[in-house]
């Protein structure tokens, strides 16, 4: 199979390079010259784990390459994926779909022969539909049929996420476009992974209600964590307990700062924005995307509540991107709770093991060498990103480095009981606060 991908972002890359290692012929394309131009010279854009190696191996063995202009990918692809950006349009909250439809206008004037298309890109219900009108205005003798195709993979786990699906899900309305699609994903039948043929719009539909229900998973886990504090309950207990009902899952039911990421914060409010234009807006959504927002400012006073007031105080951020394992800082917890906390007067140490550079371009913090240079004399710690280096730090150390021993953490990943046997005072989520002091 030749495939063409459209747009080189998170989705594009990760899914061209897999679809490389899968067997088949790939040409990622992007319009940004320096990045195609590092993409040649095995640069990543972005960090994720493992990216570099399958794109380097796929690279060596002649089956992907990189272009800036998608003219001759397209005209002699099987089928061409559009993996372009959908950025939430400013004042609206909708997902801003310029760059698909001018994909679409300049794929069809490059569509030779009969040719799958289909959108990866997470796109409103609807617009492969409208991909369709334009590509057909364009060329009407195209031979061609459109696709649905959405993705799934987390940033971080992005490439076993690809390599390793729950499920694929194809929406198209054409027998010949769903024998296309069956061989682009053969390679994954081995794993007897599902494939789900539906309409586009059920497809299209699929992707935002299942990021819109893992996001309401974490807002009640988040919510049922406030009530835990409260009642003198642990949310991690809460969670353990209704997540061994096979019916919930364990899964998502983290509690902690807040959902962020490129996802999940714009394809709540994209549905928000489909349902209210359908005249059947969605409360629970609603409530899961104002409870959110409002929960990252609540942290602060958190925070701000434990250090008893943070005037003056030198506070150790450790972890800044809106998740481990990537330097992605979109929609970050931390965007919000560190400049609340320096306005409120305090002054911030922060140590990312990766997200240092795209921190820097929002945030004016201290970026220190390591969580210890971080934690030297500050006044208290504050965990807010999960990496793993920060969850067997060395707690002796740690203490000796601090003016007073408070540790804030708000992912929970150490036990009440073991910080108060090493001297702390710990406030964590839905947790009893321990005081070993
Ligand atoms: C999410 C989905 O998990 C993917 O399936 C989807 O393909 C992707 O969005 C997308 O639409 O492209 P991602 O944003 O990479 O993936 O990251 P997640 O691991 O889902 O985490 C999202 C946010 O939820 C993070 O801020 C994370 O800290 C938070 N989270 C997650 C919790 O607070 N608690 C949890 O239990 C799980």
């Amino acid at each position: 199979m030749r495939i063409a991908m459209i747009g080189s972002g998170y989705v594009g890359l990760v899914s061209g390079a897999c679809l490389s290692e899968f067997g088949h012929q790939v040409i990622c394309v992007d319009k940004d010259e320096s990045k195609i131009a590092a993409l040649r010279q095995g640069v990543m854009p972005i960090f994720e784990p493992g990216l570099d190696e399958v794109v380097a191996a796929n690279v060596k063995a002649g089956r992907l390459t990189f272009e800036t202009e998608l003219g001759k990918a397209v005209s002699s692809a099987d089928a061409v994926f559009i993996g372009v950006g959908t950025p939430s349009r400013r004042g609206d909250g909708h997902a801003d779909l310029s760059y698909v439809f001018a994909a679409a206008e300049e794929i069809a004037l490059a569509l030779t022969g009969y040719t799958v298309v289909v959108t990866k890109s997470t796109v409103p219900v609807g617009t492969s539909r409208k991909v369709e009108e334009i590509i057909r205005r364009i060329k009407p003798d195209a031979q061609f049929d459109m696709a649905s195709n959405p993705e799934f993979l987390r940033e971080g786990s992005a490439i076993g996420d690809f390599r390793r699906p729950d499920r694929v899900v194809v929406g198209c309305d054409s027998e010949r476009a769903r024998e296309v699609m069956r061989e682009v994903y053969r390679p994954l039948f081995l794993n007897e992974t599902p494939i789900l043929f539906t309409s586009r719009e059920s497809s299209e539909l699929i992707k935002y209600a299942a990021n819109a229900f893992l996001a309401t998973k974490i807002t009640f886990i988040n919510e049922m964590a406030d009530l835990c504090e409260k009642l003198g309950a642990d949310v991690q207990d809460v969670s353990r307990g209704i997540g061994l009902d096979g019916r919930i899952g364990g899964k998502f039911l983290h509690a902690g700062p807040g959902f962020g990421g490129s996802c999940f914060p714009k394809d709540t409010l994209a549905l928000v924005k489909t349902a209210r234009d359908a005249g059947l807006p969605t409360q629970i959504v609603e409530a899961v995307v104002a409870v959110n927002d409002e929960r990252k400012l609540r942290m602060a006073k958190k925070i701000e509540a434990a250090f008893g007031g943070v005037k003056g105080k030198t506070i150790a951020v450790l972890g800044l991107t809106f998740k481990p394992n990537t330097d992605d800082m979109r929609d970050a917890p931390s965007l919000v709770i560190v400049p609340k906390l320096q306005a409120a007067g305090a002054v911030i140490r922060a140590f990312d093991p990766e997200g240092a550079k795209e921190a820097a371009k929002h945030l004016n913090v201290q970026q220190c060498k390591d969580a210890y240079d971080a934690i030297q004399g500050a006044d208290g710690v504050v965990i807010l990103t999960e990496w793993n280096e920060f969850r067997a730090l060395d707690l002796a150390k740690v203490k000796a480095a601090l003016k007073t021993p408070l540790v804030i953490d708000l992912r929970n990943i150490y036990r009440p009981a073991m910080m108060a046997q090493a001297g702390f005072r710990y406030v964590s989520v839905g947790r009893a606060e321990a005081d070993g002091r």
